[in-house]
Formats: structure tokens, sequence, C-alpha cells
């Protein structure tokens, strides 16, 4: 070892011994007689001390020529600091240096590698390596490595088999679009990277593992955002001869485990909603449950008055904004112009305001009686100093508007505490999904749900009202987690494939073998997936999982530090038979 201890390591009981340190020079401070260098590792910090009077003159000149981020080695003898930093664990002590060794010097780095740098994002991302010296990303890693170990511990002990799939498949379809790799010896032929292990891990149930996980890389070629990267990583599960019930309680019992073990927090037993109910009150399948703040619907109040907003709208709903009467014209407008950003998309807003006084106030008061007005406010159970804010068109697009709203208010109210946990089961999601672009049903959430039993005669008559053996895991409003039962036999499952509009042949290209497995004494058996990047931004309190993931691409999928993606030669491309028409700027 080139070290006695690590740079997180002494303390005051440690003084008067010689040690042997190497590390980072973070910093240095030379104050003429004194020059103190702040090394550092993985580990923590350590001052170094370097004194004109006591060190050795060539210690010394070495010790000033030290720049930032060098690789040093040092021996020295551990003292106790005159001024202590109770901030650091080692702040009690410095080591005197006796002698100086550079390992490595190191360029100017090109942000500084503090807590708080001076790096932008695009800069940090560009020298990924450094930016992961830094205490905030190196502990978001820290953390995810945790998550990893109690979820593989936890799960080892209720018997799951962690089990390798491939990475070189076939297209699944979880919804996105596919990342596909060539083949050299199949010219004209492609891999596809797994959107998930869905298919494999069901093949697992038939030849009888019972229990599986994995965690697992997957690939979606979509959309980024903050929660989203193109390589991810789930936490991926499936059972065998198992009820809905079975797997939630079994799942939720991993959450609750990793909230004792990695945040040292109780989570209370994990409610759970319908998603018609989830739409209904908060306009969103995965609520934010840190607050109330549900919607009301006043429809029926407002009709007959003339006012042409309400008149023709399918639904007027609302919500209270608790102790917001007050707000000026200028807030209320912000509001207004936040509910009619094009990403929101509507039309106006009208609010009330019951204020602390008694009196009611609204944008509507040509149309409406202060009688009619105090009806609306008792149907939101508001009392003095509430504020009513309402949205009014076609139902589900005013509910997803008035969604946005709800969780605004919810930021401005202070309701949405980083470190407030509330976690929600969202159940009974619809089996199928209508798409105008395509102008057909796609799986909510795959074609290998199975719809509740009692809903399947509907598959021809109603098909949207169908309702899948399925559950999302929601914390915090974001989508954690997310499986259902599936469906086991031929005959089902080819009869899902027709609703979807894939016809025999194409069903049975794409995953005849799965269906021919089933036809080999497949077990009923159900799952899900978990977000493990989402989940471990959840519990380090951030908004985007990019920091806890230790290479990531940035929002517009590329990774900056290697360059990729990037093109490839003419002979790779020749090799694979692919012809590209290559842009100009790319040459
Ligand atoms: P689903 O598609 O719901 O289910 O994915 C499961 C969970 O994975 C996370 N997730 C993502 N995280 C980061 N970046 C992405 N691009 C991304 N896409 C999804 C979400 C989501 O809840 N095979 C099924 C599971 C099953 O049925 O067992 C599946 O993949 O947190």
């Amino acid at each position: 070892m080139l070290r006695t201890h690590t740079c997180g390591q002494l303390r005051l009981s440690d003084v008067n011994q010689n040690v042997v340190l190497t590390g980072w020079v973070q910093r240095s401070r030379d104050k003429g007689s004194v020059l103190w260098v702040d090394l550092r590792d993985r580990y923590g910090v350590t001052q170094l001390i370097f004194e004109e009077a006591k060190t050795d003159a060539d210690v010394l000149s070495a010790g000033r020529s030290l720049g930032r981020e060098y690789v040093i080695q040092i021996e020295g003898l551990v003292v106790e600091r005159l001024s202590k930093n109770d901030k650091l664990p080692t702040g009690e002590i410095e080591v005197k240096v006796s002698k100086v060794k550079v390992l490595n010097p190191s360029k100017l780095p090109p942000f500084t590698i503090e807590d708080d740098t001076d790096g932008g994002e695009e800069l940090r991302m560009k020298y990924r390596y450094l930016d992961l010296r830094r205490n905030p990303v190196r502990e978001s890693l820290q953390l995810r490595h945790k998550m990893a170990q109690h979820t593989r511990m936890f799960l080892d002990g209720q018997n799951f088999i962690e089990v390798e799939t491939p990475v070189l498949i076939k297209s699944t379809p979880e919804g996105a679009r596919d990342f596909v790799v060539p083949s050299r010896i199949h010219n004209g032929e492609f891999y596809a990277l797994p959107q998930s292990p869905q298919t494999f891990k069901q093949l697992l149930m038939v030849s009888g593992f019972d229990r599986y996980y994995q965690i697992v890389k997957c690939f979606r070629d979509e959309d980024l955002r903050a929660d989203r990267q193109p390589e991810f990583t789930q936490i991926d599960c499936e059972m065998s001869f198992i009820t809905q019930e079975d797997i939630l309680n079994t799942f939720e019992g991993l959450i609750r485990h990793l909230f004792k073990q990695v945040k040292g927090v109780e989570l209370p037993d994990v409610p759970r909603m319908k998603y018609d109910e989830a739409m209904q009150f908060y306009g969103s399948d995965k609520p934010d449950t840190r607050f109330d703040m549900k919607f009301v619907d006043i429809t029926d109040l407002t009709k007959g008055k003339n006012f042409q907003v309400f008149e023709s709208a399918e639904l007027v709903v609302g919500i209270n904004a608790k102790g917001c009467s007050e707000y000026s014209r200028k807030q209320i407008d912000e509001l207004t112009e936040f509910v009619k950003r094009p990403q929101v998309g509507a039309k106006g807003l009208v609010y009330v305001q019951y204020r602390t006084d008694g009196t009611i106030k609204s944008s509507v008061d040509k149309f409406y009686s202060g009688d009619e007005l105090k009806g609306w406010t008792d149907k939101f159970n508001a009392e003095p100093g509430d504020l009513i804010l309402l949205l009014a068109g076609e139902a589900f697009s005013t509910r997803k508007q008035l969604n946005e709203l709800r969780l605004l208010m919810g930021d401005r109210l202070g309701f949405r505490d980083k470190n407030k946990f509330s976690a929600l089961w969202v159940l009974d999601f619809p089996l199928l999904e209508w798409s105008e672009e395509t102008q057909r049903y796609h799986a909510m959430h795959h074609p290998f749900t199975s719809p509740k039993p009692e809903d399947i005669k509907l598959l021809d008559t109603d098909p949207g009202k169908v309702r899948a053996n399925a559950y999302d895991m929601v914390i915090n409003g974001t989508e954690v987690g997310g499986g259902s039962i599936r469906i086991h036999d031929r005959a089902t499952q080819q009869m899902m494939f027709n609703h979807l509009g894939f016809s025999e042949a194409e069903a049975k290209k794409q995953f005849g073998f799965l269906m021919e497995a089933f036809e080999f004494g497949a077990p009923p058996h159900g799952g899900i997936a978990f977000g493990f990047d989402r989940l471990c931004s959840i519990f380090g309190g951030a908004d985007s999982i990019r920091d806890f993931i230790a290479f990531p691409k940035n929002n517009a999928g590329k990774d900056v530090m290697i360059d990729t993606p990037s093109t490839i030669s003419e002979e790779q491309l020749k090799e694979l038979g692919i012809e590209v028409k290559v842009k100009s700027d790319k040459l």
C-alpha cells in the first residue's frame, strides 16, 4: 500500500503517529510562514501543514509547487490543530509534512472540484471523471451502491434468484422505439437491445425458476426528460403461483426495507388508489400524495348562467389553494399565464377568492351571484383565506391541465418537500389506450398483461373500458415501478395480439417463441420492474436521475465525454452491409 491511512481517517487519538497519506490536492493556502494544503481522497479531506521555520526547505518548496489536483504521497506527523474545524471529521488534527512525492501532476482542472462548483452542466459532463471527484456526485453513487446491496439482500432473503438475460435480442414492445445493432455475420439483419427483459423473465417462469430478479440495463429510444435516460436500470422481478395481492405485498416490503435500511425512514403501509380515482381527483396516474388539494367537480353548479366558457364545458373542476385568498392581481395573472403555456394548454383560469374578511370575489362576478359563489366554496369546503382555482373544458385534458396547476401550487405552498416521502399503489389501469397517431388501440402496459376476467367481454364492444391486472408504484408523484399479472395461455395471448392489430402471422413471427412456451406448462405468473435510477434519485432528494448514473447521457442523448453517438468507418459500414448517407458536416 502506498498509504497507511486514508484522508478521512485520522483523529485526535492518532496524534504523534507518523503516517503516509495519498490523494489529490484540493486547495493550498500560503500565508508566507505557513502553508496549508488540503489533501482529498474518496474518504475525506486531511489538512497538511508546512512551516517555514520547522519544515525542511526542500519539502516546503515542493509543497509550494503543488498545483490543484496533483496526485501526491506525503509522510508526516499527526498533530493537534490550533484552530479546529468542527465541520470536518478530521478537523481536530493536521499532518506536519516531512516528505512529499508527486505521484502525478495535473493540468489545471476546467472547473473547481468542490461541493459547489463553478462548472456548468456541459463542462462537467465532458469531464465527468473530474465531476465524480466531487462529494455530492460521489455520494449519489454511494447511495446507489447501498440501494443495490439492500435490494439484493432483501430479494435473496425472499428466495429470489438473480439471473442474467441477454442484451442482444429481438424487439420487445414496451412502447418506445428499439435501439438496434446490425449483425455482421447476417448482413441486413439486426439485433435489438432490450427495452426490458420482459419476455425472458416470463420464459424463466415457464422454466420453473419461480422467483427471479435482476438489476439490469434497459434501452429505450425515446424523448429524454429529467427522469428518463436512453439506457437506464431496472430492478426487474417476476414470480409464479401468486396473486396480485402477493406481488403488492412482496414489493411494498422491498420498498419499505430500502427506506428503512438506506434512509432510516419507517414508511407507513402503502395506500392503494384505483386508476379512475387518480384521474378523477388528481388528473394524473401518478399523483403526488405528499399533499391533498384534491380536485372538486362543480360542473353542475355552473350551468344556466350564460357564462359561455362554463356553459360549453364538459367539466368545470378546481382546486382549493388554502391560505392564498389574498393573492395579488399580479400573482393570479402569473397563474393564468402558467396554465395558458402551450405545455399546459388551458384557455384561461377562473378564480374565486374567499377573502379573510369573509367576502367572496371572483373573476366571474358578472355571471354568478354571491350566493351561487358561496355554493361553490361550500363544495370545496373552503374557509375564509382560501383561493379556488377553476379550469373548464373537455374532461380529460382539463384534468391534465389542473394537475399541472396543482403541482405548481404544491411547490409554491412548500408541500413538495424532498425529505418527505409518500408512496402509493395505483391499481386497475386500463388494458388498452387509443392512439390518435396510429388510429388504433395500444397496450397501455405491454401486450403480455392480463385483462381483468370480468372485463374480457368488453374487449369487442368497448375496448377502452377493459381494465388490466396492472399496477404502478408512485412515490412523490414519480412512477417508480410498474407491473402486471400476465397472460399465461396461448389462446388469450393470441386474442390480445388480435386486439392490438397484429395479424396471426406477425404475432407468430415476433412472439411465436413465447406463445409456444405457453403450451409447455406455463405457470400463472406476474411481476414488476422498478426504475432503479428513479428510486435512487428520490432517495437522494434530486429531480434528475443523471447524478445517480456514473456516466449518463446529456439531454440530447449524447455522451459528450466519449463523444457518442458518432460516425463509424466506411470499412465497418461495409462489413455490416450498411449504406449510410453521411451529412457533409460529419465527414
Ligand atoms: P415499465 O415500462 O413501466 O415496465 O418500466 C418500469 C419502470 O422503469 C422506469 N423507466 C425508466 N427510467 C429511466 N429512464 C427511462 N427511459 C425509463 N423508462 C422506464 C420507470 C418505470 O416505472 N417490463 C415491464 C415491467 C413488468 O411488467 O414487470 C416494464 O419495463 O420507473
